[in-house]
């Protein structure tokens, strides 16, 4: 398998606080990997860091190939014009002409059944509904890897449910026209969300991953204890 990200001794300190300290970790194509852990454990700075907003203040972090990327954030970044234009933009923006970008802005928008509020102002739409919009704006992009920072934690349990069903479409490769998979990563609190989703699991306290094991080995209680303590407390309590 080969890898899209490849990170050695990867660090990120703001000042004294080491929000990421001496991650080794290889995520290969197709995966879908969930980022679990308590508040301030380090889920957003490393998808930040594996998305290029953030650089690692220490040991490596290698983007292979020419991989595409979006990034989903709980709150979706809306600009003020219509649903269609926010989409429409993303498409501009990588250099398809307008009228196209219009159109296949469009397709998107139905993708994610948001057609009929196409000419609405993107920031009059609901959380679930803008959320979705930023899925449309992701799928129009095609790309190859999807990352998800707590999308759905301001949702209500529909809207949740509509985005998670996104969610594994991407994952599964249905939204491309190439029908390759696309690579999920995605941080959650919900852990139900995490069995449903992820392929792999990844665990991390304080900064460093604790645990990294394929989704039915996390969730299997024993052999999460022998890995980690502190990931298996975790899981039984949600929250330590
Ligand atoms: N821009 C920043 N400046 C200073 N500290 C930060 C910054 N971003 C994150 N941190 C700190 O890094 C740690 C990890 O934060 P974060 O990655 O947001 O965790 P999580 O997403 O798991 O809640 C926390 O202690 C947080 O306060
Ligand atoms: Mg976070």
């Amino acid at each position: 398998m080969s890898l899209i990200f490849d990170l050695q001794s990867a660090g990120v300190s703001f000042g004294p606080v080491h929000a990421l300290a001496d991650v080794n970790l290889g995520i290969g194509a197709g995966e879908s990997v969930a980022l679990v852990g308590a508040n301030g454990s380090g889920k957003s700075t490393l998808l930040r860091l594996l998305h290029g907003l953030q650089r690692p203040t220490a040991g490596q972090c290698a983007c292979n190939g020419a991989a595409r990327q979006a990034m989903l954030f709980q709150r979706p970044f809306m600009l003020r014009t219509s649903a269609r234009n926010n989409v429409a933009l993303a498409l501009w923006l990588r250099g398809t002409p307008w009228q196209a970008a219009k159109q296949q802005a469009l397709v998107a928008l139905e993708r994610v059944e948001l057609a009929d509020k196409a000419g609405r102002p993107a920031r009059t739409l609901s959380g679930g509904q803008q959320q979705r919009l930023a899925m449309a704006r992701a799928w129009a992009l095609q790309p190859d890897v999807l990352m998800l920072d707590e999308p759905t934690a301001s949702l209500d349990p529909h809207a949740k449910r509509e985005v998670e069903q996104l969610m594994a479409e991407f994952a599964s490769g249905a939204q491309r026209q190439d029908g390759r998979p696309v690579t999920v990563i995605f941080a959650s609190h919900n852990l139900g969300q995490v069995k449903r989703l992820a392929t792999r699991v990844i665990y991390l306290e304080q900064g460093r991953v604790q645990a990294d094991l394929p989704v039915q080995e996390f969730f299997d209680i024993e052999r999460l204890r022998a890995v980690s303590p502190t990931a298996h407390l975790f899981v039984k309590g949600e929250q330590v």
